[in-house]
């Protein structure tokens, strides 16, 4: 998977700077092509001329050492790369990356690119538990940067514990398996619809729901990396979305993502409902804000359309994945929906178990298709579950189509 790759490998600086050294040989045997680019401290390790040797490519460490006038060489580099791989990346490193800084030439050049990342942390056992540096990854995890955990074992600081750069030959391995799934969906398009829908009952009042967006954010973001072309209906969330690859929707009400979701369906490949629609909608919707009254205020409701029940009964060769939100006996109130709703495959969440559902960054989730074989992805961040459940869905796909 990385025979003919443009690899950037940047380096920062600390002991594990040594095994860089061994994953550049290997890289560039497998027939990759790597440039590589240290950090000030990382060539106090190792000098420039063995990486240069290795690579058979100059080696960058100065943003304003711009040997060609035509080009602005980290942006040059930035466009050139397929795949980033930092290793070993430090603490600091990490930090500027998760608070975009750009005052060297890897942290600018990072800032630039649009390739893969892949970090491979190493550190002491403390700095690597330290909430910082566990809120900086969680920073990057969330954009999209994939991870190469560290091993555990002896640390060049004395210390035995977690914060050892993982083995180059595990590095290529995990980016090669990664790089794999990348381009599962390209030429194919999806459409996934994310949020909360609001229902106004007058001006200043409007019923809702907990959803934050967050996993059907994810769920977009995962099947743009994987090369899908993502249409997204976003309710009324905070979330923004930067990729090129994602056309983003907004819609507000339950009527309106019912309107935008059928002009849609027809001209996509696979749809995912991670929307938490409205069930129910105020009858009466008022046209200047209610003034309060000295009575209760009975509110009466009526049912909404339910979106992907009609998108099942008009569906024409698109696989359709709903989600199901339960809070007791989850996996079969979820084979219910997946049947009743003509679905092809459901994500059944219990909302109500610690760390699953509406708001937070992760999810527990089990994936049921047709042939009814729940597989469970246990809790993990959103983008994580989303990931897999791509991989899931490709992989059902073509078991379709056979
Ligand atoms: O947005 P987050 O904060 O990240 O939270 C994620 C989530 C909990 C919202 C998500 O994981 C999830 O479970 N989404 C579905 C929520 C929901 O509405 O579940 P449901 O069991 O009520 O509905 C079943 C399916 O029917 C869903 O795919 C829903 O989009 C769809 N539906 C429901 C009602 C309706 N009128 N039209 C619909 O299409």
């Amino acid at each position: 998977m990385v025979r003919n790759k443009n690899i950037l490998l940047g380096v920062s600086g600390g002991i594990a700077v040594y095994k860089a050294c061994a994953l550049t040989s290997k890289l560039t045997q497998q027939g990759a092509n790597v440039k590589v680019m240290m950090t000030e401290s990382a060539t106090k390790f190792v000098s420039p001329l063995t990486f240069q040797a290795l690579s058979r490519n100059p080696v960058y460490t100065d943003t304003f050492d711009e040997k060609n006038p035509a080009k602005i060489a980290h942006i040059d580099v930035a466009d050139w790369a397929d795949i980033a791989i930092i290793a070993p990346a430090t603490a600091n490193m990490i930090g500027k990356m998760a608070n975009g800084l750009a005052d060297d030439m890897l942290s600018t050049t990072l800032l630039a690119t649009q390739a893969s990342v892949y970090i491979a942390p190493a550190m002491n056992v403390h700095m690597y538990a330290h909430p910082a540096v566990i809120k900086n990854m969680k920073q990057l995890d969330e954009w999209g940067y994939h991870f190469i955990e560290p091993g555990a074992g002896y640390l060049a600081c004395g210390y035995v514990g977690k914060g050892r750069l993982e083995e180059p030959e595990s590095i290529i391995d995990a980016v090669a398996e990664h790089q794999k799934s990348n381009g599962l969906f390209t030429g194919k398009k999806v459409l996934v619809s994310a949020g909360p829908t609001q229902e106004r009952v007058d001006p200043v009042r409007f019923f809702t729901n907990r959803s934050s967006g967050k996993m059907g954010f994810a769920i977009a973001e995962a099947a743009a990396n994987m090369g899908g072309e993502v249409t997204l209906v976003a309710g009324a969330v905070n979330l923004e979305t930067s990729n090129k690859n994602i056309n983003r929707i907004d819609v507000t009400t339950a009527a309106e993502m019912f309107e935008t979701m059928h002009q849609q369906f027809q001209a996509n490949d696979i749809v995912i409902k991670a929307a938490a629609v409205a069930d129910y909608r105020p009858k009466q919707v008022y046209d200047e804000k209610m003034k309060k009254q000295s009575n209760d205020w009975v509110v009466e409701m009526e049912r909404t359309k339910d979106i992907l029940q009609s998108l099942g009964d008009s569906k024409q060769g698109q696989f359709l994945v709903g989600f199901a939100a339960e809070t007791s006996d989850a996996l079969g109130h979820g084979i219910k929906k997946l049947q009743k709703k003509n679905l092809d495959a459901i994500v059944i969440n219990n909302v109500s178990v610690d760390g699953a559902g509406f708001g937070g960054d992760t999810n527990i989730v089990t994936y049921v298709n047709n042939s009814q074989q729940p597989k469970d992805i246990p809790l993990t961040s959103k983008y994580e579950v989303a990931s897999q459940l791509m991989t899931l869905i490709a992989h059902d796909m073509k078991d379709e189509a056979k």
